[in-house]
């Protein structure tokens, strides 16, 4: 492709990305190699102040100052679909378009949100931590007892109530037809979509606390969302209930779950992200029901090489100053601030 520009990868993405990189022709560099880094936010700085294009992870944060660093940065390729680490206001007013890695990986974090509500429900890491430990000396009616998830002996059929309703949570929805559950949906900004799909109920949050025996995650993280679940709302929840976040850490009030764990206001909880990751509020890490998960609901070979290939995509576009395919910010294309730094 021949082009002209650097390009700036703050860690390590999936070969497949890098290679779409390298074959256009500009200048690429990893910051940081070692997987279990991160950046120095020195580099970083340095990084933003000599690139073109920025392809970041979501464990940057990208901030006015940050952004303030990069007078020619042509646009931001973030290999992620949520961007809460990215001021995308402030990017906006200083001209950079943001890409993200939509759509991609909805089926992969569905499947895993599914892992994690059956093992929650059903003990199985505690049952595995058990087995490994040579605690297993002989079958008893009472091991390891869980919750259904079907209609199990009781013929009920078990309610899942789904937080946030867009790609991941009517993929979520799509599986728990499969488990003749009833659903029910809570999303302020897809009332329409819950009431048109057949899917799913529409329910005001209380209700939708008050009655699920799921409660599943999947809004982005925004100030409404941040703390959603606190500790009102895990009271209202069901003692008999689990609690699943595959979304963003800050959605859940950590310490406040702690409490609701240890004090049995809830039957258990699955996270694959934390309030300070990777940090866990303290006592978490000690509760028998909580199944921890180091944030890899879309980590699946073929979805990882994916959102790699489409973050490298959309940096290409930005070094050629084209419209980025998966453009977060599309009205910075008509601010004369990006005309500016695309030289138009
Ligand atoms: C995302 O893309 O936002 C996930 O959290 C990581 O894949």
């Amino acid at each position: 492709m021949g082009l002209n520009g650097h390009i700036f990868v703050t860690r390590r993405i999936p070969e497949a990305g890098l290679e779409i990189l390298r074959e256009s022709g500009a200048a690429v560099t990893v910051s940081q190699d070692d997987e279990e880094k991160g950046v120095e936010m020195s580099d970083l700085l340095a990084g933003i102040g000599g690139c073109d294009v920025l392809v970041p992870l979501l464990t940057e944060p990208l901030g006015s100052e940050q952004l303030e660093a990069g007078p020619g940065l042509l646009g931001i390729a973030q290999m992620a679909v949520g961007y809460n680490n990215i001021d995308v206001d402030a990017a906006t007013e200083l001209g950079i378009p943001v890409a993200n890695t939509p759509g991609v990986l909805t089926e992969t974090t569905a499947d895993f949100t599914w892992a994690m509500l059956m093992a929650v429900a059903r003990r199985i890491p505690e049952a595995h931590n058990y087995m490994v430990a040579g605690r297993y000396k002989l079958w008893g009616p009472n091991l390891f007892l869980g919750g259904d998830i079907g209609r199990g002996a009781s013929g009920r059929r078990k309610v899942i109530g789904i937080i946030g309703y867009g790609r991941i949570g009517v993929a979520v929805a799509r599986r728990a037809t499969g488990f003749d559950m009833e659903i029910l949906a809570h999303d302020p900004f897809n009332r329409e979509g819950i009431e048109a799909d057949g899917m799913a109920d529409w329910a005001e949050l209380p209700e939708l606390l008050e009655r699920s025996d799921f409660v599943t995650l999947h809004p982005p993280l925004t100030p409404e969302t941040r703390h959603m679940i606190d500790e009102a709302a895990l009271r209202r929840m069901k003692s008999t209930a689990y609690l699943i976040n595959a979304a963003r850490g800050p959605v859940v009030d950590e310490t406040a779950l702690v409490r609701a764990l240890s004090k049995g206001w809830i039957a258990g909880a699955a996270l694959d992200v934390f309030e300070d990751e990777p940090a866990m509020a303290p006592g978490l890490a000690e509760q028998p029901t909580a199944v921890l998960i180091p944030h890899i609901a879309s980590a699946s070979h073929d979805t990882r090489s994916k959102m790699a290939t489409m973050a490298a995509t959309n940096a290409i576009a930005h070094l050629r100053r084209e419209r980025a395919p998966n453009v977060v910010n599309p009205e910075v294309y008509d601010t004369e601030a990006y005309r500016r730094r695309a030289g138009k």
